[in-house]
């Protein structure tokens, strides 16, 4: 029987995962691959740490370079993140002639163009299922099940540990710091954790998810990140009061000259799909032009998660090499090289949605009318308003929902607002994203 030799690079906990799938489900990837898909070089620079598992002799090495260039080797697994030692690695097994695997979201939103350029002149795949949405086939949906799909938006949940926390604050009351912590004890964040609560580890999924779906180029400076480290359990609860749920969503949509790209802390009403996905687990809304809505749902983070997604790329490439198929049939970036555009992307002082505001203000008389005429000078439209509370001489928290308004005469309002004697600490706004799939 035929083998498909494959080099794993980095054996961290995602590397451990795939290590475990390949070797513990040997014989079913057997039965449905047709060959034998044999792990032949482990590289990591620790031999000592207990992976729980049992490596024949020689498989587990110090040297990466043993591994890129081992002309024996079909297929190299890049599980080492990060964007140095990552990106040499990758370049290399691509000047090598070997396929690559990566789920290295980071080092695809930034070098993505010029790896997919030497790929493509190699003429080798670069597979990377891994790098958004752990084990939801997210990047298979996009390039293929919805190749007959103008996709017209993707508005979801794309990092583990942001729901986790802002799940863990919700339901247990518990502080940000320690529903951060606990999701660090269970390996989702990433290892500098500020790539996960700032948002950028969300920005970096988002920008490859909105270059597979619309054919284009994303600057990852053009997305815009807001994270959750400024979302505080008042805010919550309010949110709760109104019947909205807090997520930190990525919002992508396709305006065919233009796109929307932003992620930021959202409200999305209780009765809707995003609302009820709670802990580690991510879970997108695809809108097609002739599907609809669809929608995918799964553990985002985690070794198994993860790994179960690499091994999927491992397996369509060696499927690829058994067949005899030519590589890149399936082109990397779901476009033909030739149709891949630049298209802008909305600058968020433009864009128009509907916010949750709090302020801080003073319990007096007048209070209200001034701050709603600020907001109406701006051409703001409130929905409701609530105040909480009752306090003489002292703030009290005052809570307005608006109607669709644009971002910048939100801002301005808001900077006014703040700046006025009967208001204390600066103005909150939360974004609510009405036009999601309801249950
Ligand atoms: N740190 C990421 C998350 C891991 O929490 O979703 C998967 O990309």
């Amino acid at each position: 029987m035929k083998s498909i030799r494959v080099g794993l690079v980095g054996c961290g906990t995602v590397g451990t995962g795939v290590a475990r799938i390949l070797l513990e489900n040997e014989s079913l990837l057997k039965a449905r691959v047709g060959a034998d898909i044999q792990l032949r070089r482990v590289a990591d620079i620790d031999l000592k740490k207990n992976r729980g598992i049992r490596f024949d002799k020689g498989v587990l090495i110090e040297d990466a370079s043993e591994i890129v260039d081992d002309p024996d080797i079909d297929i190299v697994v890049e599980m080492i993140g990060g964007l140095g030692a990552a990106y040499d690695l990758i370049l290399a097994a691509i000047k090598n002639g070997k396929h690559v695997v990566t789920a290295n979201k980071a080092l695809l939103a930034v070098h993505g163009n010029a790896l997919f350029s030497a790929a493509f002149k190699k003429g080798v795949d670069l597979a990377f299922e891994a790098s958004v949405g752990g084990c939801m086939p997210v990047i298979k949906t996009l390039r293929e099940s919805l190749v007959g799909n103008r996709i017209e938006s993707m508005i979801g949940i794309l990092n583990g540990t942001c729901n986790y926390i802002l799940t863990q604050i919700t339901r247990e009351g518990m502080t940000f710091k320690e529903a951060l912590a606990q999701a660090q004890a269970q390996g989702l964040a990433e290892a500098d954790p500020t790539l996960d609560v700032e948002g950028h580890d969300t920005a970096h999924k988002l920008a490859i998810l909105s270059a597979l779906a619309y054919g284009m180029t994303v600057n990852l400076k053009d997305i815009y990140v807001e994270g959750i480290s400024g979302i505080t359990p008042l805010d919550i609860d309010f949110a709760r009061q109104f019947g909205y749920t807090v997520k930190l969503l990525a919002i992508s949509k396709n305006f065919g000259n233009r796109v929307e790209a932003r992620i930021h802390p959202t409200m999305v009403p209780e009765n809707n799909l995003l609302s009820g996905v709670n802990g580690s687990v991510n879970a997108l809304t695809i809108t097609g032009d002739r599907v609809g809505d669809m929608m995918l749902y799964g553990y985002g983070a985690g070794m198994m998660p993860t790994a179960s997604a690499v091994v999927s790329d491992i397996v369509d490439l060696a499927r690829n090499l058994l067949s005899g198929s030519r590589p890149l049939r399936i082109p990397m970036m779901s476009y033909q090289k030739n149709h891949i555009r630049k298209l802008p992307v909305v600058p968020i002082g433009d864009i128009y949605t509907h916010y949750y505001f709090r302020f801080s203000a003073l319990d007096q008389p007048g209070v209200l009318s001034k701050i709603s005429g600020v907001l109406g000078k701006y051409g703001i439209s409130i929905q409701s308003v609530h105040q909480k509370g009752r306090k003489t001489n002292g703030s009290v928290p005052v809570v307005m929902l608006s109607h669709k308004a644009r971002e910048k005469d939100v801002v301005s309002a808001l900077s006014k607002i703040g700046a006025m004697d009967v208001v204390g600490a600066k103005p909150i706004l939360i974004r609510i994203e009405e036009e999601v799939q309801q249950q």
